[in-house]
C-alpha cells in the first residue's frame, strides 16, 4: 500500500527531561533525552527513525504509546490530542519491541497471548478463542501446532511473529516497531520485514520503524528521521536521505559499515 495524504500522527515540539541524582553543586540536575522533536506520520506510511544508542528513539516511542508523559509538546492522533484521550485510542496504537521475552508473558500459551487483547477489549469471548487465535497465527505464518506453545518453545523469529500477531489483533492504525528485528539473524530479519510489509498492505497499517542503522530501515521506510542527542537532525524521503544526506551526522551513519552478524552487535542475539 502506498502512503496516503491522510494525517495519522502529528508530533509537535515533543520533549522529555529526566531528573538526575542531586549532587552538592547541582541541586536540580536533569537530562534532556528528547529535545523539541516534531514529525508526522500519514496513513499507510512507514517512518523510519534511526540514531545511535541513547539518542532518544525509544523515549519518543514511549511517549507516543502513552507509557511516558511528555515534559513538553503534544501528540495528536487522528486529530485528537492524546493528552485528552481515553483508553479508546490506545488500542489503535500497538508496539513490537526488540525482546519478546520482556513483552510476552512466559506463562501464557500462544493462543492466549494473541487473543488476550481482544478479550480485554471485550471483542471476543473465551469460547471462540481457538478459532480466532488460529486465524491470527496464520496471518503471521504460524500454524495450528503452535497454538498451545509457550513463548520459550519458539525460535526468536517465531517469537517475533507472535508479538506481531498480538499487535495486529485489535486492528490498530499504527504499530511502533522498536528494534523489532535488531536481535535476529539477517535472513530472519528479511522474513520479518517481508511479513510486516504484507500486513501493511492487508491491514492498511502505518509503522514507525526504529533501528540503530540505516540499512535496516531502508527496505520498509517511505521517509526516514535521523535522531542525534535527542533531536531530529534530518528528515526526508528515504531515497533523498541515502542519495543526498544533508547533515554531517547522517553522512557518518551512511559511512558506518554495520557488523555482519548479530553476535558482533552490542545487543545480545536471541537467535533465529
Ligand atoms: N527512565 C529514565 N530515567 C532516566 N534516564 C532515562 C530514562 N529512560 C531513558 N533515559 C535516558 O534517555 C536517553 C535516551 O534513551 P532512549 O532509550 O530513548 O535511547 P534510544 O535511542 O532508544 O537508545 P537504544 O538505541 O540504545 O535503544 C538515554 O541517555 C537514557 O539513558
Ligand atoms: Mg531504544
Amino acid at each position: 500500500m502506498e502512503p496516503t495524504s491522510e494525517l495519522l500522527l502529528d508530533v509537535r515540539h515533543l520533549s522529555k527531561t529526566f531528573p538526575l541524582k542531586k549532587s552538592k553543586t547541582n541541586k536540580a540536575p536533569s537530562f534532556k533525552a528528547v529535545d523539541d522533536v516534531s514529525f508526522q506520520v500519514f496513513k499507510g506510511e512507514t517512518l523510519g527513525i534511526v540514531g545511535e544508542s541513547g539518542s532518544g528513539k525509544s523515549t519518543v516511542a514511549k511517549m507516543i504509546l502513552q507509557l511516558l508523559e511528555p515534559t513538553n509538546g503534544e501528540i495528536y492522533f487522528l486529530g485528537q490530542n492524546l493528552a485528552n484521550q481515553s483508553k479508546a485510542t490506545k488500542r489503535r496504537m500497538q508496539a513490537v519491541f526488540q525482546d519478546p521475552y520482556a513483552s510476552l508473558n512466559p506463562r501464557m500459551r500462544a493462543k492466549e497471548i494473541v487473543t488476550e487483547p481482544l478479550i480485554l477489549h471485550k471483542q471476543l469471548n473465551k469460547k471462540n478463542r481457538d478459532d480466532k487465535a488460529l486465524e491470527l497465527l496464520h496471518e503471521v505464518g504460524l500454524s495450528e501446532q503452535h497454538l498451545n506453545r509457550f513463548p520459550h518453545e519458539f525460535s526468536g523469529g517465531q517469537r517475533q511473529r507472535l508479538s506481531i500477531a498480538r499487535a495486529i489483533a485489535l486492528k490498530p492504525d499504527l504499530i511502533i516497531c522498536d528494534e523489532a528485528v535488531s536481535a535476529l539473524d539477517v535472513s530472519i530479519q528479511a522474513q520479518i520485514l517481508k511479513l510486516l510489509k504484507s500486513l501493511q498492505t492487508s491491514y492498511g497499517l502505518s509503522y514507525i520503524f526504529i533501528a540503530h542503522g540505516l540499512p535496516t530501515v531502508k527496505q520498509l521506510s517511505n521517509r526516514v528521521a535521523i535522531m542525534h542527542k535527542g533531536k531530529i537532525v534530518e528528515i526526508g524521503e528515504t531515497n533523498d536521505i541515502f542519495q543526498s544526506p544533508k547533515h554531517t551526522y547522517t553522512k557518518s551513519l551512511l559511512k558506518a559499515v554495520p557488523p555482519s552478524h548479530p553476535r558482533d552487535r552490542h545487543k545480545p542475539s536471541i537467535g533465529g
